[in-house]
């Protein structure tokens, strides 16, 4: 190897560092050569999403980034879909994708192309509440009521898949949902009532 080259290569090496360290030593003259208006943000990406919420339905043009929680709450206005820790772990934000229970916070909206979506908004049929709520009401299911919205999701769930034969499939169902408040011996209670009621949801 060519000893010229490596000293060649260590020169411009030792250069560029040197540069480098006197930006960081002077930042004053690195902000000035970075005038504020020479920052252009680049466009949002914009994309169609089709979908049915609560049995209405959807065009919209949205931010390709939305999260499906986001959509619901800030662009939609159905803010009865709760938003927790936003990392999959608490519940809150618990809907049903085409009937499955899912965590609408781990979910891009775009994802959900002609899906149909029901939230707790969808689940009365006009004034006359779902089982599952009124079970909750008459149990006293909840305190703070936060959790609430995420809980019964994720309750009727639990029946329609059969998961309700005996308190401990409940409480192993419902692990994906925190209360804060502690309110799990009712909302077993409430669950379990709706299981043995036959009641069709
Ligand atoms: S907000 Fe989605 S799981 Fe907590
Ligand atoms: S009722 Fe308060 S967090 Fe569950």
């Amino acid at each position: 190897m060519n000893p010229c080259h490596f000293s060649d290569s260590r020169r411009s090496f030792l250069k560029k560092t040197a540069s480098v360290a006197a930006l960081y030593l002077t930042p004053t003259l690195l902000v000035k050569a970075v005038a504020a208006d020479a920052i252009i943000p680049l466009p949002i990406p914009k994309e169609k999403l089709h979908l049915t919420i609560n049995g209405k339905v959807f065009d919209l043009e949205i931010d390709a980034r939305t999260t499906l929680l986001n959509l619901l709450r800030e662009q939609i206005g159905y803010t009865g879909t709760k938003k927790g820790c936003e990392m999959g772990q608490c519940g809150a934000c618990t809907i049903h994708i085409n009937g499955k229970r899912t965590k609408s916070c781990m979910q891009l909206a775009l994802n959900n192309q002609n899906n149909q979506i029901t939230t707790i908004e969808g689940l009365a049929k006009a004034d006359q509440l779902h089982p599952m709520q009124q079970a909750f009401l008459k149990h006293d299911a909840f305190q703070c009521g936060y959790c609430t919205s995420g809980q019964i999701m994720s309750a009727v769930a639990c029946v329609r898949e059969g998961q309700a034969k005996n308190r401990e499939m409940i409480k192993a169902y419902m692990d994906t949902n925190i209360c804060r408040c502690g309110a799990y011996q009712n909302i077993v209670d409430a669950i379990e009532e709706v299981a043995k009621s036959g009641a069709k949801i």
